[in-house]
């Protein structure tokens, strides 16, 4: 059942390709420069009048979140908030007319995501609902909502849900950005046609899988590690870090890059692995700045490029080169080695990956 992989944690990692693929299969339409979602279309209004976007999940749906809050703002100008449900539900929300909330879950069974539905609701909010699990609990208690089409999630620390999430939200913007006329033309169907592009070039990126393994090799034993990123980038350092921490039990951290004057700085010493992400495409030399004062405070630099990076690569200890793709795409690309990175590191450490210890794959409980 594990399709000849070790584990089920690798075998999702390998399936984002076709899963991505699946998820905006008949929603995505490139050629045409449509984009069919039912639950889009049947509240189309209510996305394109929302004075506000308010996204509640917890873990890596969170961090999927984080990465829709970039997209949608700039795509459609509505403001986006993320919330923990579980901060979101303990506090009096203000929910305004007119707010729309999105829940983004891959079990759709998580208590305080559930909960904070369920209030958001007695608010008289309008709640759609970005699930995996086909008839969930959360798919049951909102309005609307758009599956990942994802297929069964067994490892724990989730991989593929991840990618569909944002390749839910992405088509989600991207109606609404066309709705709204809020994208120009051209960028409205590069998008798409970029979009299509991504599964045979997350296909590309999962062969860093050799080099991750040569890299988690040399920093398994390592009792600490930074995650930098910028821009659409800094949710996926949040979501490596939480992939490193979960399976192979080491403490971890992500940070935007450039918060790093401003504290975990006095961290840095040659002890210290830090895996920059660092795509042509984003805020490029200012990621290069930042490489620079940790190079120069002696810190090892694992860094996440495009293909072809010169710069970089002069610069850093190791690198792991990722296929060209737009800015906003790019989280979908970047996240793959530093997936591959935390298994092989959980792997070498003799770690249960598919079921690390005191962790459930759905939290029912608050
Ligand atoms: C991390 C992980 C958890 C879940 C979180 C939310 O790898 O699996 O952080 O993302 O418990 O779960 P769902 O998406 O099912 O609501």
């Amino acid at each position: 059942e594990k399709g000849g992989y070790d584990h089920f944690m690798l075998k999702e990692i390998y399936e984002q390709p076709s899963v991505i693929k699946d998820t905006y299969r008949g929603r995505l339409l490139a050629n045409e420069g449509i984009i069919k979602m039912a639950g889009i279309e049947d509240n189309l209004e209510k996305f394109v009048n929302a004075q506000r976007i308010v996204i509640v999940a917890c873990g890596t749906s969170w961090h999927a979140g984080l990465v829709a809050e970039y997209i949608f703002e700039e795509f459609t100008r509505i403001p986006v908030e993320v919330e923990y449900a579980s901060e979101f539900r303990y506090r009096n929300p203000i929910i305004n007319k007119g707010d729309v909330i999105i829940a983004i879950s891959q079990s759709g069974e998580t208590a305080d995501t559930l909960a904070a539905i369920k209030l958001a609701k007695e608010k008289g909010a309008f709640v759609f609902g970005v699930c995996n699990v086909v008839g969930s609990s959360i798919s049951r208690e909102t309005h609307a909502g758009a599956y990942t089409h994802a297929g069964p999630e067994i490892g724990v620390a989730s991989t593929k849900a991840f990618t569909t999430q944002i390749t839910v939200l992405t088509l989600i913007s991207l109606r609404i950005a066309k709705a709204k006329g809020t994208l120009s033309h051209s960028d409205y169907h590069n998008y798409l046609a970029e979009l299509e592009t991504i599964p045979e070039k997350v296909a590309e990126a999962l062969k860093c899988n050799d080099v991750a393994k040569q890299i988690a090799a040399i920093y398994k034993d390592s009792p600490n590690c930074l995650y930098l990123g910028r821009g659409y980038n800094f949710p996926v350092a949040l979501e490596g870090a939480l992939k490193l921490k979960e399976i192979s039990y080491i403490h971890a951290e992500g940070y935007p890059a450039a918060e790093m004057k401003h504290g975990p700085i006095a961290l840095i010493d040659e002890h210290m692995p830090v895996i920059v992400i660092a795509p042509r495409q984003g805020h490029y030399d200012k990621v290069v700045s930042n490489i620079q004062e940790i190079k120069s405070r002696s810190g090892k630099i694992i860094a996440v490029v495009t293909k072809g990076d010169v710069q970089v690569r002069d610069l850093a200890d190791h690198v792991i080169e990722i296929p060209d793709t737009v800015d906003a795409l790019s989280p979908l690309l970047t996240t793959i080695p530093l997936q591959l990175l935390s298994y092989h590191i959980a792997v070498m450490r003799e770690c249960n990956v598919d079921q690390p210890r005191n962790l459930a794959k759905s939290v029912t409980v608050e």
